[in-house]
């Protein structure tokens, strides 16, 4: 066993480094997503749901320094996003809705709306797309009511446009883009 540890090793290596060349834009996109997927759901489920809805400790709420409440799950995917963009990463990332409660989450650009109609099945749409002379990758996914807490939140916001938002049911979508040479 021993003995063919250095051979293991450099054998993890040389997979790793023939996948990673082998990853196309939608392959990270979809890395990407699904680390972010997994820390909304993770914070929505098990800190809001939890302390805000089921047990009833504290509340949520956009205004959450003032309130000494929790950051809403969108604020969280922001503040990550923007301290995503503060390090000079390469790819950037947003939350936007076709019913947003925030106006400034709406679709901008054409391919913003189209992908945000198209995940409405509940499948990623993917596209490449010119902004400012620069070429991108662009990555559309669902966004769905995982907790009660989404749906009660959103329905009973005073901003929503929508009041009818079912468990399970796409309400917006993360838009992702990676830059293309
Ligand atoms: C306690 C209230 C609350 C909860 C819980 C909540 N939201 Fe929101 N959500 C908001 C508010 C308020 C905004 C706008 C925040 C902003 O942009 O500053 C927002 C923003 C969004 C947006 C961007 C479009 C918009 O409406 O502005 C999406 C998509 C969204 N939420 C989906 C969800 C999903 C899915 C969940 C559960 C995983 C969830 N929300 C949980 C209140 C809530």
């Amino acid at each position: 066993m021993r003995k063919n540890l250095p051979l293991t090793l450099l054998g993890f290596a040389l997979a790793g480094s023939v996948q990673a060349a082998d990853w196309d834009h939608k392959d990270i996109a979809d890395a990407l997503h699904s680390v972010m997927e997994a820390d909304r759901t993770v914070y929505t489920k098990l800190i809001v749901n939890r302390l805000a809805n089921q047990e009833k400790v504290i509340k949520a709420s956009e205004h959450w320094k003032d309130d000494k409440a929790l950051v809403l799950p969108a604020q969280m995917f922001r503040y990550g996003s923007e301290a995503v963009a503060e390090k000079g990463a390469k790819f950037s990332y947003s939350l936007l809705s076709l019913w947003p409660i925030n106006k400034q989450n709406n679709a901008k650009t054409p391919v913003e709306k189209a992908g945000l109609e198209a995940v409405n099945k509940g499948e990623p749409y993917y596209t490449t797309e010119t902004l400012g002379g620069k070429k991108y990758f662009t990555a559309i996914y669902p966004d769905k009511a995982i907790a009660k807490a989404c749906i009660s939140c959103h329905n009973d916001h005073k901003d929503s446009p929508r009041k009818d938002f079912k468990m399970g049911e796409v309400m917006g979508g993360v838009v992702l883009r990676l830059p293309v040479k």
